[in-house]
């Protein structure tokens, strides 16, 4: 390991179980030398595993509902006082969709349930950047990150009202991380992850599919939580101190393909198959 955060104070949200994005960035910051309080919602605390997780990496867990601004405000000064000083690194691994959770179709949304999805995955992320802000928690050349999914620039038609929550939770990187980084020198950032199989990952329609025509698709193929976990200590040390405001697609190249030859080879043998079984058919086209 590099000590890439030796010395260095955080708080990590969203951390349920051992497939969590979270616990694998937990796992590594923990590696390179970083002190940090762990949070989830009280609900998450009893049904996943992260007392684990806290005892691995020597932390603290801070209960915290992240639509609370109670709670937020309580986890951002008991985290100072447990970890004694400011903040220099918070990871915004967060998200839930009721509308997901029900099978409710993207075009027959219960708009309770979307309010509910927004709030926990979107406005959270404000909220949760506000305390930090108000309460001056961070540290100079501080960074903050939330993750993300490309479904906030392209249609993945299963994604759901998650889409929408995640084009919001971009704007709010990118707007809030303006005011964060004009009046206290800190960082925000959206990392774009892969599909990844965890228990928000599999919650979505199809997500077998989803995840082997991702990685088909991608020249370096899907990334995993535990390379995003690496992707994002490098957003927390010292290297990026410049980068703010942007959305850094972390997806082994989806984001930029067209088509790629296995998808195509595949398609092809589909349609060769279709066409076959139809010669009258196929000699008309
Ligand atoms: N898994 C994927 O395919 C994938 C891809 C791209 C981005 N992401 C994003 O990564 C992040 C982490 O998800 P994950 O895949 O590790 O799944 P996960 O289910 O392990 O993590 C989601 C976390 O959100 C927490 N949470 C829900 N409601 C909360 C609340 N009210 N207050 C505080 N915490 C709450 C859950 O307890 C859980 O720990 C999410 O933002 C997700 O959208 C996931």
């Amino acid at each position: 390991m590099y000590n890439l955060l030796k010395g260095k104070k955080g708080i990590i949200f969203g951390a349920l179980d051992s497939k969590s994005i979270a616990w694998k960035v937990a796992e590594r910051a923990h590696e390179e030398g970083a002190k940090f309080v762990l949070t989830n919602a009280p609900v998450a605390l009893r049904l996943g595993t992260i007392s684990e997780l806290a005892e691995k990496t020597g932390s603290q867990v801070i209960p915290a509902d992240a639509t609370s601004i109670m709670d937020l405000e309580n986890l951002i000064d008991q985290a100072m006082k447990v970890l004694g000083g400011k903040i220099d690194f918070v990871l915004h691994s967060i998200g839930m969709s009721v509308n997901v959770r029900r099978g409710n179709h993207y075009t027959h949304q219960d708009y309770n349930f979307t309010k509910t999805g927004w709030d926990v995955s979107a406005l959270s992320f404000h909220r949760v950047m506000s305390v930090l802000y108000a309460k001056n928690a961070m540290k100079e050349w501080g960074s903050i990150v939330a993750l993300t999914y490309m479904a906030a620039q392209r249609v993945f038609p299963d994604y759901n009202d998650m889409a929408d929550n995640k084009a919001y939770l971009e704007s709010v990187a990118r707007s809030f991380g303006y005011f964060f980084g004009r009046d206290k020198k800190v960082r925000v950032n959206t990392i774009s992850q892969s599909p990844t199989a965890t228990t928000a990952g599999s919650g979505v329609k199809g997500f077998d599919g989803f995840i082997a025509y991702a990685e088909k698709m991608s020249p370096l193929g899907n990334a995993t939580a535990l390379e995003c976990a690496d992707y994002t200590i490098s957003l927390f040390s010292d290297l990026t101190k410049k980068v703010t405001l942007q959305n850094l697609f972390h997806d082994g190249g989806f984001s930029n393909m067209g088509i790629s030859t296995a998808i195509m080879d595949d398609f092809m043998k589909d349609y060769e198959n279709d066409n076959a079984e139809e010669p009258v058919e196929k000699s008309k086209k």
